[in-house]
């Protein structure tokens, strides 16, 4: 399939990414097929979508958007429970749901049997190998990996993953439509956490190490990393972003097929998601909170 070809784009999962990878494919112009597992998950992502903290009434706010051109948008997204309605005529695959292997691959086998032999399939995984996540499905070669960054809508790089069995044509299509969406593509091979993650992993786990060890508060992390590097944010902020769950699995999956220390997940990481601290509700549908909820940003 070439990219002139893709009418449809189907997004698994509508969860922070979903509903960011939804949003950004409708604003393209492309219609949209989104599932989740409840009715109610998919009105508020609808919701998030237009009024959220990146939807669309933020981008009439900033003037980068008409007024009317907000329910254009919305009409392009047709939401559903039902694999049969979403699998109907769609193109390419964008796989959204949590960072769990055995979950996707279930999800793939679904999907493997329910859509048309022609549909591309692609996994917004943080890390799992997308290897891995083909051995699911008959159509190997038509499968790859396209990783978003958080927020969706406004992160400029997808990071395109060639796992052993992707075809010359397949990658191509994930190139073209990612740079039609308004994204840098970035070609990388196969590994547990590509390079994004297995950058940002290393990176957030040291940060929770030097405050388990009593070096400075989580408040005092955050702004020293802006002050001291210019990030956006710390790594603090940008786990309550992300959610606390999904760094948890990242972790465990990286760690899991490495060894290296470096990936092994803080206990105090698991300890708040055992506790339902997943990150800031705001971005995190049925979290109780994030790591300034917590620690109230000062406390060990
Ligand atoms: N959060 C981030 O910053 C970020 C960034 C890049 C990539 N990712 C990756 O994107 C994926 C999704 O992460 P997220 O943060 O959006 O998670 P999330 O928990 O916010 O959303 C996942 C959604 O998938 C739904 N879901 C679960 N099982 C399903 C099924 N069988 N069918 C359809 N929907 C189902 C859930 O109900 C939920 O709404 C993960 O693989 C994650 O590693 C996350």
């Amino acid at each position: 399939m070439k990219v002139e070809d893709v009418k449809v784009i189907g997004i698994v999962g509508a969860g922070i990414m979903g509903r960011g990878i939804a949003q950004t494919c409708a604003q393209a112009g492309y219609t949209v097929h989104l599932i989740d597992v409840k009715e109610e998950l998919l009105e508020k992502a609808l919701k998030l979508i237009k009024e959220g903290p990146f939807g669309l009434a933020t981008l009439v706010e900033k003037g980068r958007l008409r007024e009317e051109q907000i329910e254009e948008i919305m009409r392009k997204i047709e939401t559903t429970t039902d694999y049969n309605i979403f699998c109907k005529d769609v193109d390419i695959i964008i796989e959204a749901v949590p960072e769990d292997a055995e979950l996707k691959k279930k999800v793939f086998k679904i999907l493997d049997e329910k859509c048309p032999e022609k549909t591309v399939f692609t996994s917004n995984t943080s890390g799992i190998m997308i290897t891995e996540l083909a051995t699911a499905v008959k159509r190997k070669e038509k499968f790859a990996g396209m990783h978003w960054f958080n927020p969706a809508p406004v992160m400029p790089l997808i990071e395109v993953v060639r796992g052993s069995l992707t075809s010359e044509e397949t990658l191509k299509l994930v190139i073209d439509l990612s740079r039609r969406l308004g994204k840098t593509p970035i070609e990388v091979k196969d590994g547990p956490g590509f390079y994004t993650t297995r950058f940002i992993a290393a990176y957030l786990f040291e940060a929770i190490r030097i405050f388990e060890e009593g070096i400075a508060d989580i408040q005092s992390i955050d702004e020293m990393t802006k002050l001291a590097f210019r990030h956006p944010m710390g790594p603090f902020e940008l786990m309550d972003l992300i959610g606390l769950d999904t760094a948890l699995h990242i972790g465990e999956y990286i760690y899991g097929l490495t060894g290296e220390p470096q990936y092994k997940p803080p206990l105090t990481l698991r300890r708040l998601v055992l506790s339902g601290y997943l990150g800031d509700p705001k971005y995190k549908v049925g979290s109780v909170g994030g790591w300034r909820t917590y620690y109230g940003g000062s406390q060990r």
